[in-house]
Order: structure tokens, then sequence, then C-alpha cells
């Protein structure tokens, strides 16, 4: 089978930046499977779906017209690659994420992206319902104060406004929704090798996943 790369980990860890190296590195394909559950959030938004209507959310869910194109996502004919990063867009999707039937939606969509030569796969339940035979499983973690420290570093360079008080509320509050969900929480899984990156940088983090996976 092709090999998958899953790495899974709470909000802001970084580990978006990471898979998204490792698979350059690779040369494997690469799903960002987070974005799937902000495009919901957007389709939702954009038809006037309500983000409890989880029949409704689960049909926009199956059918979202979404590609992934030269690091770019397309919803449609529109670029929607700032958009799906929006607050709105971002609480949107943590709320439909809960959803079972808009999780097995998105399913067969996500095992798509296994392909050769391999797939690098970042979210929540890569290696615990989308990818359980993944070769590899990475459970990427940093700790919240470092975690919120990043974030406010990002949102400073883009001018936009926050504290670190209400960024680690926030993520607190995320981490907590994700764990106890009742569909696919987030878990270190037994098989999962664990990589901190409190203390360490990316490049550091992409090294330590690469390594992980030659050898
Ligand atoms: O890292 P951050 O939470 O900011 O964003 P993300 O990884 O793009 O995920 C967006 C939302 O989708 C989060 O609220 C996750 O709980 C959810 N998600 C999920 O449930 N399962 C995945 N495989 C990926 C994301």
């Amino acid at each position: 089978p092709v090999p998958v790369v899953a790495i899974d980990g709470p909000s802001a860890s970084g580990k978006g930046t990471v898979a998204a190296r490792v698979a350059e590195v690779l040369a494997y394909n690469y799903l960002d499977s987070g974005s799937l559950y902000r495009l919901v959030a957007l389709a939702a938004m954009r038809a006037g779906v309500a983000l409890d209507e989880e029949p409704r959310l689960a049909a926009l869910a199956a059918t979202l017209p979404a590609r992934f194109e030269g690091g770019r996502v397309w919803f449609d004919a529109d670029d929607v690659t700032d958009e799906i990063r929006t607050e709105a867009c971002s609480a949107g999707a943590s709320k439909v994420a809960v959803l079972g039937a808009v999780r097995a939606a998105l399913l067969g969509r996500q095992r798509h992206y296994r392909r050769a030569p391999g797939l690098v796969a970042e979210g929540r339940d890569m290696g615990s319902v989308v990818f359980p035979d993944a070769a590899h499983k990475v459970f990427l973690t940093a700790s919240v104060e470092s975690r919120a420290e990043r974030r406010y570093k990002q949102l400073m360079e883009k001018g936009l406004p926050a504290t670190m008080e209400s960024l680690l509320q926030d993520l607190r509050d995320r981490d907590a929704r994700d764990a106890a969900r009742s569909v696919a929480p987030l878990l270190k899984l037994p098989d999962a090798v664990l990589l901190d990156t409190t203390s360490k940088g990316v490049e550091e983090a992409v090294a330590f996943v690469v390594d992980f996976v030659r050898n």
C-alpha cells in the first residue's frame, strides 16, 4: 500500500507548517484535513445553512466544490485561501467537526489523497480514523503557552489585534472541545511517536519526522 505519514495534534502546534515541509522533503502528496472542515463551514455560511443542521451540512460536505492547487485553496472559481483562515471559519469548522455525518461525508475524499509515492496527512484523526493503517504516526504538540505565543506573533505580523490572554483562553477551549467530542476525539495513540515542539524550531521538527520515516 501507498505509505502514509499521519501527523495529528492540537491547534497552533505548528503541525501545518511541519507537515507541509515534510511532504516537500519526501516529495509526497499532502493533505491538510482541517481545511476541509473550514470549507464545510464556509459552504454553510454561503448557503445560509445553520452550523448544527447535520444532514444539510453532510450534504454540503459530500459535494464540496473544493480544489487545492498551487498552494491555494479554491471553492468553485474563488480563491478562499485567506477566507477559510478567518475567525468565523475557524469557529465554524470546530462546530461542524463534532458532527458524525459531516466527518463520514469527508472520509472518502480524504482517502483519495493517498496516491503514490506517499502521503503526509495532517489533522486530528489521521492516525485513528482516516488512515489507521498509516506506517508512521506522529503526535505533534507544544505547550499551550508556546502555541499561544506563536499565534500571537502570526497575528501581529498581519497587523491583527490580539491579546495573549484571549489567545490562551481560546486554545484551552479548543483543546477541550477537540478532546471531549464523542466522534474522533484528538488522542495520542499508543502507536504514535510524540513530537513536542515547545523548544524546537520548524527545521528541527521536520528533520525529526523525516528521520522517523526513513529509518
Ligand atoms: O489548528 P487549527 O485548529 O487552528 O485549525 P485546523 O487544523 O485547520 O482545524 C480546524 C478545525 O477542524 C478544528 O476545530 C478541528 O477540531 C477540526 N478538525 C477535525 O476535527 N479533524 C481533522 N482531521 C482536522 C481538523
